[in-house]
């Protein structure tokens, strides 16, 4: 693996080479969760290894690249709509086109992409974003059309350069792919089986993170808590390791699984003081029926029974969770089951899907899908009971004493700086610039439904 990424090194140095004085430029589209997202740092940063330096603007662009997300309809649409925009620029300035990411493990997907859009140039899929130096080498000099794809799991490549976002937090990525193969999701088929990163090649990320600065640190994979590092090397010890890294001082992870919730993960969020006592709990569904046949292996009682054991555990334990509405078969009885775990559990904040079909998954199959207006009712009256609960959990807020790291100006308002809580909560307040990128103590004065107020104390 590793001759295999010298092997790209090569490539890196040879486009830079060959764009040498020319002043190329590259935009970035990032279409998915915080792995894409994490995978796009890893694209920019070799970008930049070959010259090219980022514009926000389309039309400046030499080379354009999205990244896909494929877990929800909604995204193709607005891919093709977005390379269908690209035509022009593409006739005029010879722009090239790179697509990659989970959509392009989709068969179908590529089919249109080759017969609709034949201008674009390179199509790479999840486990071959590592040769996107290669693909972009062999475009410049050939000129050809190159499908980089690879349906077999992917492996484990260390050493890409990476442009981060942000020079205070940062995603690692502990895990790829997935084994648990939810009936609705599309994930394991774009993304693969399950590989875990050594141990000691993320400690030494993080390490390097601290070093330059970095303050917060979110694990990422699509279920974190089933990391296996080898040798009885497990999340937990993972956990623990990290906390004691000097200059860290916030650790996040997503996603987890509740059926991956062990007695020493519980333990070690617990014991661990930078580890943010706000915890993904992805719930789906409430009722156990549904959740039997989206394939989660747990019922409505587990899940309940585990949010209050770590509640147990951990007092300070505030929840944070994933909900489909709408699974082929759920009655209005079972979508009750899910408002009633919401109403127990008291989620600190709730992401909310519409459930889509996804082609190739079990759930696309099942006869009894649920019509869209309904679908669309519940997700609404699913919608009022979170902002009720929201706003009803804030109020707990005011009056205390927050630890908030301080993130930037307020996008809103200037002469604000804008910062999160441990519990991720945004709050806004007034203070001086140089209090940007420290973690300090506020007291919330009061609540606003999406973020907080607060005061220097
Ligand atoms: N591995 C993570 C998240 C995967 S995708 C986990 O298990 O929690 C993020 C979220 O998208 C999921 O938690 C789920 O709520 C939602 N999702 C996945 N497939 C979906 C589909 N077909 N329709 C609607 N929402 C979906
Ligand atoms: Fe999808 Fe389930 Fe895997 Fe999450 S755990 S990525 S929802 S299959
Ligand atoms: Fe989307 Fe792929 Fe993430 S399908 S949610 S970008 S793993």
């Amino acid at each position: 693996m590793k001759n295999e990424i010298e092997e790209q090194y090569k490539f890196m140095n040879k486009v830079n080479e060959l764009n040498t004085g020319k002043e190329l430029k590259y935009s970035i589209f990032t279409m998915g969760c915080q792995l894409n997202e994490n995978d796009s740092e890893k694209i920019c940063g070799i970008l930049e290894k070959m010259g090219y330096s980022k514009v926000d603007d389309i039309n400046e662009a030499d080379i354009v690249c999205f990244n896909t997300c494929c877990v929800r309809e909604n995204a193709e649409d607005k891919l093709f709509g977005k390379i269908g925009e690209m035509k022009r620029q593409k006739e005029k300035k010879g722009t090239i086109i790179a697509i990659g990411g989970c959509m392009m493990q989709e068969k179908h997907i590529v089919e249109k992409l080759h017969s609709s859009y034949p201008y674009v140039d390179i199509i790479f899929g999840t486990h071959t974003l590592h040769k996107l130096p290669e693909d972009i080498y062999k475009i410049l000099e050939e000129r050809k059309r190159i499908d980089d794809v690879i349906d077999i799991d992917g492996e484990v490549y260390e050493g890409l350069p990476i442009k981060r976002d942000d020079i205070i937090k940062a995603s690692v990525t502990i895990m790829y792919g997935c084994n648990n193969f939810c009936s609705y999701c599309i994930v394991p088929y774009v993304r693969g089986r399950e590989r875990s990163r050594d141990y000691e090649d993320i400690l030494n990320e993080v390490r390097n993170l601290a070093q330059n600065g970095y303050k917060e640190i979110t694990l990422l994979g699509q279920n974190v808590n089933s990391y296996d590092g080898g040798e009885n090397y497990k999340f937990s010890n993972l956990l623990y390791d990290v906390n004691k890294i000097d200059g860290i001082e916030r650790i996040r992870f997503v996603s987890p699984h509740p059926k991956d919730f062990t007695e020493d993960v519980i333990e070690a969020i617990k014991k661990c003081d930078k580890v943010c006592k706000i915890i993904h709990l992805p719930l789906q569904s409430g009722s156990s029926k549904v959740l039997k046949s989206m394939n989660r292996k747990y019922t409505k009682e587990q899940f309940i029974n585990l949010a209050e054991k770590m509640k147990e555990s951990i007092p300070e334990v505030v929840f944070s969770t994933d909900i489909i509405v709408g699974f082929p078969g759920e009655t209005e009885e079972d979508f009750e089951d899910t408002l009633d775990v919401v109403k127990k559990v008291n989620f600190e904040q709730v992401y909310m899907f519409i459930y889509s079909r996804r082609v190739g998954t079990p759930g696309d199959k099942m006869e009894n899908q649920i019509p869209e207006e309904i679908k669309h009712k519940r997700f609404d009256r699913l919608k009022t009971l979170v902002e009720s609960g929201i706003s009803k959990n804030n109020q707990k807020y005011i009056g205390t004493i927050q630890k908030v790291l301080v993130e930037g100006q307020s996008k809103n308002n200037p002469n604000m700086l804008t910062g999160r809580t441990d519990s991720n909560k945004v709050v806004i307040f007034e203070g001086t610039k140089d209090l940007i990128h420290s973690i300090i103590d506020l007291k919330i004065v009061s609540e606003h439904m999406w973020y907080l107020k607060g005061k220097i104390i």
